[in-house]
């Protein structure tokens, strides 16, 4: 694990002062446009999806769609997108969720998640752990079982998964 950690490392950009002044953005960019590195990473996310017992795998909007789709592809499972409000045609399931200035609202098609599913979710980043937050529980409400989640990066200094704890219920939290 140490080799893909440090491969994965190597192709993440630190861009300081973006979006706003005082944040140190992670850039993926680098990453996708390396195959050995994407396909890398691709695979640790579909060995977890294994690992885990997940039948779907759900993809955040936007740069974890990105990562969640070869996965679903890669682990032989289905491609769930959990969307920023207003982006799904059919009936959704909504769930809103506190940003540090306001509040964001995310959404997933309800007839994409059953009872029987085991639902993995992928992302790029863990921050403050809202996102991931809102998208367990939409999970739940739909009456799907939540298999982990998986994220290629933690920023642990913000407390995301202390957070994320109660809302996991036991299911892994995996940071690569
Ligand atoms: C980023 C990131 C995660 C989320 C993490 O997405 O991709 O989804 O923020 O932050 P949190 O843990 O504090 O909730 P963003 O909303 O910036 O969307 P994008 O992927 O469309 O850029």
């Amino acid at each position: 694990m140490t080799d893909i950690r440090e491969l994965l490392l190597s192709r993440i950009r630190d861009v300081a002062d973006y979006p706003e002044p005082g944040v140190m953005f992670k850039d993926i960019t680098p990453l996708l446009a390396d195959p050995a590195a994407f396909t890398a990473l691709t695979d640790a996310l579909a060995g977890i999806a294994e690992r885990t017992g997940a039948t779907k795998v759900v993809g955040l909007e936007a740069r974890g769609f990105i990562l969640a789709a070869p996965v679903a592809v890669r682990a032989g499972l289905g491609f769930i997108p959990v969307r920023k409000a207003g982006k799904l045609p059919g009936a959704t399931l909504s769930q809103a969720y506190d940003l540090e200035y306001g509040s964001a609202e995310i959404e997933v098609h309800a007839e994409d998640l059953r009872g029987e599913d085991r639902v993995l979710v992928v992302d790029d980043v863990l921050a403050t752990g809202g996102t991931a937050e809102a998208s367990l529980q939409l999970i739940r409400r739909a009456g799907a079982e939540v298999a982990g989640l998986a994220v290629l990066m933690e920023l642990g200094f913000l407390g995301g998964r202390a957070r994320l704890e109660p809302a996991l219920t036991g299911a892994p939290l995996e940071a690569l």
